[in-house]
């Protein structure tokens, strides 16, 4: 392993400040090192291995397209990317779909239809978004400048412009945001993730909602992290009271393998034109091979059990010694503990649990499907190192 990290360290770019583990193998909600330690997966890759890793049916699936037809470029048909399409549209209401690779580039596309829309409807000078403070889309120089987090800028300006960022949860702000300029549109996540897994206000995506109607802009909202069962709803914008415009996921869509989605809505279905946008490997057959095996699971069966699991971690949690308090929605969830959360992450990793940070909590975005049993034995490992 020495070695390996040696090389890493020599060859790739220094962006992530990687754990000194090297992981080589997993199945379901269990990892296993090259040392042979076995973990309980409460990260899923960051929001990615929706049903754990090396699931079978994801796992045949993507193999069997694979060794078929890996990718024609879209000059061509293919049956997964038109059957995905498809069911996002049948089970979302929502009526087309753009595929990208990533949630950054769901949400490009979700702005640059913002644009256009807004451009055609309300003229040249109507551009502006307004996205939240504290909130993430990306890190790309448009999506990060839809991040509401300064220090995410920090180095790469000049941002592109055009974006306002208003406190979330206050909704005179935005009221007044909204009312003295122009607005293209309003994107917001329903549950603010790398934010530290916050949900937001029921009467402030309402009064979005509200205040999209009475001032003509799109609502867009991105379902990167929250998308795919993992709030206990398909989307989490469904546990609210809005309709949005446009939704963007990425992902646990893919369950393992890079694909992000512009589900785009009626008043923006045909905004896109040929030629206005494009991805060599959007719609990819491989990937969308494996994403129809996530969604077509994402059954009330699995979101109830979603649910019941979310509402277990919740009550086993909160009031627990070290915990000031638990946050989030279904399996997206936020611990506040006394101890710097990074030293809890590193003291459940020892005992066998991997878990995640979000600004100053531990995150937990476990398997959609992670057995009771492995679930239980991960709480009551946080539960002690947490103490
Ligand atoms: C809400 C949200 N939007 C966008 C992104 C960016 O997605 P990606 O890393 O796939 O580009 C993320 C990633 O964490 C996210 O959580």
């Amino acid at each position: 392993m020495a070695d390996l990290i040696s090389i890493d360290k020599q060859y790739v770019a220094n962006t992530y400040n990687r754990f000194q583990i090297e992981l080589v193998k997993g199945k379901g909600s269990h990892i296993v090192d090259i040392n042979g330690k076995e973990y309980i997966d409460m990260g899923t890759g960051i929001g990615v291995t929706a049903f754990g890793f090396a699931d079978d049916e994801w796992a045949a699936a993507v193999s069997k397209q694979a060794a078929t037809l890996q990718h024609t470029s879209n000059l061509y048909y293919t049956e997964p990317c038109a059957k995905l399409a498809k069911v996002l549209c049948e089970k979302t209401g929502l009526k087309k779909v753009f595929f990208s690779n990533s949630g950054a580039e769901a949400n490009e596309c979700a702005i640059k239809v913002a644009r256009k829309w807004a451009a055609e409807n309300k003229g040249d000078d109507c551009y502006t978004i307004v996205t939240l403070e504290n909130s993430f889309h990306g890190r790309t120089i448009t999506t990060l400048a839809a991040t509401g987090q300064e220090h995410y800028h920090e180095h790469f300006k000049p941002l592109t412009n055009g974006f306002i960022h208003t406190p979330a949860n206050d909704i005179e702000t935005l009221k007044n945001t909204v009312k003295s300029n122009n607005i293209a549109a309003v994107m917001i996540e329903c549950v603010q993730g790398e934010g530290g897994v916050i949900a937001l206000d029921a009467d402030f995506v309402k009064a979005v909602g509200i205040l999209a109607k009475e001032y003509n802009f799109l609502i867009i909202i991105d379902e990167v992290q929250t998308g795919n069962g993992r709030t206990g709803k398909l989307y989490a914008y469904m546990n609210y009271d809005i309709s949005p415009d446009i939704v963007t996921t990425a992902k646990g869509l893919g369950g393992g393998l890079p694909i992000g989605a512009a589900m785009l809505g009626e008043r923006v279905e045909s905004v896109l034109g040929f030629g206005d946008h494009g991805s060599t490997y959007g719609g990819n057959p491989v990937c969308c091979a494996g994403a129809l095996t996530v969604i077509n699971r994402l059954t009330d069966e699995l979101l109830n059990e979603v649910k019941a699991k979310s509402r277990y971690i919740f009550n086993e949690l909160n009031g627990a010694d070290g915990i000031e308090y638990v946050s989030g929605m279904g399996l997206m969830i936020g611990i506040k503990t006394t101890k710097p959360a990074v030293e809890v992450v590193k003291s459940a990793m020892e005992k066998g649990v991997l878990c995640l940070t979000a600004k100053d909590k531990v995150r937990l975005l476990p398997a959609l499907n992670i057995p009771f049993d492995d679930l239980k034995n991960a709480i009551d490992i946080i539960k002690e190192v947490a103490k």
